[in-house]
């Protein structure tokens, strides 16, 4: 069966306004802005308001990017939110998405995959139009990381953002659009990344409350080294199934989570260091939201032109591994 080809027909970005700086956190942690700068290469996040959830900070990406794309929300078939902080755990906060949006002919689903969740959106979303089964979908990666994060936790709190991006995703002309998808899990390691309570097995108690089973639980040193390996390997499979060389990269857009994390990827994709985009200096690591932040910004400054060869790529809990070759 020919398969329609897929691509990006507008992006979309939000941020909150509130700035949570290194020098915000050494009043709250026993940290500093040197250590975090130079271990981590973060300098501020942005915080969510107290009454703004996933959805909030969705919707605004979401009517960005359907703007840009001269679009309306009636004209969307299908709407996948990737996100591991979800407004609550049903309905879906694509559904609550939906409804805000006014996308009536939509269908929904949220999408777990936590830092690679916005590939596994793409993949899952350009499926669908790919066979012909939907036209127009509209993927975002969202995260309100702050609501999940232990500030009494110097090893976590130093790290995470809350944030939006979103894509308009549609039919393109032949040649252009996504060429490749590569995903992978190892769910033997789950433990290595973690939010304990809230669901099934711990459900919210008193006890799960007193042990902060509610927050973020991370092995940052065993997640650093799976990471390294894990992004370089998956750029070059998405490359190779492309047919693609490391040469043919115009742009790298990688999981923010930590820049010696990307350094790495840069080194062994022998990239010039300006074909990589780096953010996490202002948003730190806002997880599913971090890869389409990073898009959105860089096809606002003109580092996209036509026919550019972008490589997406992602790690985190899962654990998940994804990457994507994207022709624009
Ligand atoms: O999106 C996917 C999710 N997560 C990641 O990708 C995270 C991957 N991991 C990392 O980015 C890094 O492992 C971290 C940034 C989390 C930690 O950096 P590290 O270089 O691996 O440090 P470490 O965990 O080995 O800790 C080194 C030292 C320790 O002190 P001792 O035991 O050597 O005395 C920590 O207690 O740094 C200490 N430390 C801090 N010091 C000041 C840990 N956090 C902090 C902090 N401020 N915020």
């Amino acid at each position: 069966m020919n398969q329609i080809p897929v691509g990006v027909l507008g992006l979309g970005k939000y941020v909150p306004d509130t700035v949570l700086t290194n020098s915000d956190l050494e009043k709250m942690v026993d940290t500093n802005d040197e250590w975090i700068k130079t271990r981590t290469g973060i300098s501020e996040r942005r915080i969510s308001a107290k009454d703004q959830a996933s959805s909030d900070l969705a919707l605004h990406a979401a009517n960005q990017a359907l703007e840009r794309a001269n679009m309306k929300a009636e004209d969307l078939d299908l709407i996948v939110v990737a996100t591991v902080t979800p407004d609550m755990s049903f309905p879906s906060t694509a559904n609550i998405l939906q409804s805000k949006l006014g996308a009536t002919k939509a269908a929904a689903f949220d999408l777990a995959a936590a830092c690679t969740g916005f590939i596994y959106g793409l993949s899952t979303a350009s499926n669908f139009i790919a066979n012909g089964s939907y036209r127009y979908a509209l993927v975002v990666g969202v995260e309100s990381l702050s609501k999940i994060t232990d500030y009494t936790d110097r090893n976590t709190c130093v790290l995470f953002g809350d944030g939006a991006g979103a894509a308009v995703l549609g039919p393109v002309e032949e040649g252009r659009g996504f060429q490749s998808f590569v995903l992978g899990s190892d769910g033997s390691k789950g433990d290595l990344l973690k939010l304990p309570a809230g669901g099934s097995l711990h459900p919210t108690s008193e006890e799960t409350l007193a042990n902060k089973m509610h927050y973020i639980h991370m092995e940052g040193r065993e997640v650093f080294k799976f990471a390294v390996r894990a992004m370089g390997s998956s750029a070059e499979g998405a490359l190779s199934k492309a047919g693609l060389e490391k040469a043919d990269i115009d742009l790298l857009i990688p999981h923010q989570a930590n820049v010696r994390i990307i350094e790495s990827a840069v080194e062994r994709l022998e990239l010039p260091k300006e074909k990589c985009v780096v953010n996490l200096d202002r948003y730190g690591n806002m997880s599913s939201a971090s890869i389409p932040v990073a898009l959105a910004e860089s096809w606002e400054e003109g580092k996209i032109k036509e026919n550019d060869c972008l490589v997406l790529v992602g790690f985190g809990g899962g654990l998940t591994w994804g990457a994507s070759v994207l022709i624009w």
